[in-house]
């Protein structure tokens, strides 16, 4: 499964992109705006740090406007994705840029059907929102499934991006059911290295090693030669 860090700021980033198991980076307009510069500016030093697809949004609502927009944003890096919402509008600028080569992932997914036609319309990714829909007494994870299953059934080459996620629980549900993609939260994405039994071993063995002292590092005594 390839790991995406859903966030716009860049000590986060670069902090993440140092493990080296970064694939990739989602933005909307809202953690941009958090940020506080400049968008193509936060995107273009994103693009810097993370070799992989890099998603910004569109914030046109008609089909036109988000055509052309997705024209710009594709253009200012090979590593830029496009996000479009998954409105009637935004499948219309999907069709028609998936033809141009334009790679989008569509974002705001909340069912199975509306993933259906983000595959249709040629979508590179779709962003089921596990978390919000969690949040209204949804399963979102349920729907992810259902989302891959039908990319399955159809041999849909759209990876599932799995969006909105709020827990390792959900990383980890999203990698047994098999979907292409998770965005992580920095926090998230934090806990994955911990385990108190990696910490608790780790200081047992380097404390015998420490007990064994010159034995074990083969270091010789002063004065002894
Ligand atoms: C995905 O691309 C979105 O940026 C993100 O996952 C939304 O998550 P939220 O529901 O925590 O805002």
């Amino acid at each position: 499964m390839k790991i995406f860090l859903d966030t716009a700021n860049i000590d986060e980033i670069r902090v993440a992109a140092k493990t080296g198991i970064l694939d990739g980076v989602t933005t909307n307009p809202s953690l941009i705006a958090k940020e506080g510069k400049a968008f193509e500016d936060v995107i273009a030093e994103i693009c810097s740090l993370v070799d992989g697809p890099i998603s910004a949004e569109v914030v046109s609502t008609e089909t036109a406007g988000m055509i052309s927009e997705a024209r710009h944003l594709a253009g200012l890096h090979d590593n830029i994705v496009v996000k479009v919402p998954l409105t009637r509008e935004g499948i219309g600028a999907v069709s028609v840029v998936s033809q141009e080569g334009i790679r989008t992932n569509v974002t705001l997914c909340f069912s199975p059907l509306q993933a259906l036609v983000a595959a249709k319309a040629g979508a590179t990714m779709v962003s089921p929102f596990t978390g919000r829909l969690d949040d209204i007494g949804h399963d979102g994870m349920e729907i992810c499934s259902e989302i891959v299953q039908i990319y399955e059934n159809y041999g849909y080459t759209t990876e599932v991006l799995v969006a909105s996620i709020r827990s390792p629980k959900h990383v980890l549900e999203a990698a047994l059911m098999g979907a292409d993609i998770a965005t992580i939260p920095p926090k998230v994405f934090d806990t994955m290295f911990n385990h108190p039994l990696t910490d608790k071993g780790l200081a047992a063995f380097l404390a015998d090693w420490e007990k064994a002292g010159d034995a074990v590092t083969g270091a010789v005594p002063a004065g002894s030669d």
